[in-house]
């Protein structure tokens, strides 16, 4: 009997997290492994049969997370993630390594670095364009704005150092304002 997509999607995901492990066990999240992660993700997500939007519902409002395969206790968390056109997110940091590649639809994101910690001043320093083909690593430091760009919501496959409902703080900076605002850290809680 052919395996269903939802056996070879599954089958695919413990594959890559096999691969995650022997970069990030070995190496931690280096900038190196950090890419070599994102070269293997945007591998997986080239293969969109994989990842039939039939199997995972819409987002409600502007964005939803989907759990492809989430590792127990402080291992890594891979998910299908779908944003609806026009989403946006201000300057943050996730305390923790991030990788992302396209499915499909395209996303923004643009890159900061932090001048003055007491009013959460951010500078541009890059920005990569996040489409089919396509990824970008950042650390856990690292600071980012996104913006689904375009009519088609973007499709895309997510890689955390751990599991969303395990995460640190994230930060977000208002230098609008002169202010940053941190979300409660999930650490404790989970
Ligand atoms: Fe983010």
């Amino acid at each position: 009997m052919p395996l269903s997509i939802a056996v070879k999607r599954q089958r695919a995901c413990a594959a890559l997290m096999q691969q995650v492990h022997a970069v990030t066990d070995a190496e931690g999240p280096t900038p190196s492994a950090l890419h070599a992660l994102k070269l293997k993700l945007v591998a997986l997500a080239a293969r969109s049969d994989l990842f039939p939007l039939s199997d995972f519902e819409m987002p409600v409002t502007q964005g939803r997370n989907h759990p492809l395969l989430v590792e127990e206790n402080d291992g890594h968390g891979l998910y299908l993630t779908i944003n609806m056109p026009g989403k946006e997110a201000a300057p943050h940091d996730h305390g923790i390594w991030c990788v992302n590649a396209a499915v499909s639809g395209v996303e923004k994101h643009e890159f900061y670095s932090l001048t003055d910690t007491g009013s959460g001043t951010v500078v541009k320093t890059g920005e990569v364009v996040v489409r089919p083909g396509h990824g970008m690593a950042m650390s856990d430091r690292a600071i980012h704005s996104t913006i689904v760009e375009g009519n088609e919501p973007a499709i895309g496959l997510a890689l955390y150092g751990y599991a969303l409902a395990r995460f640190p703080a994230v930060v977000w900076y208002h230098p609008d304002f002169g202010s940053t605002r941190a979300s409660p850290s999930k650490r404790l809680a989970a």
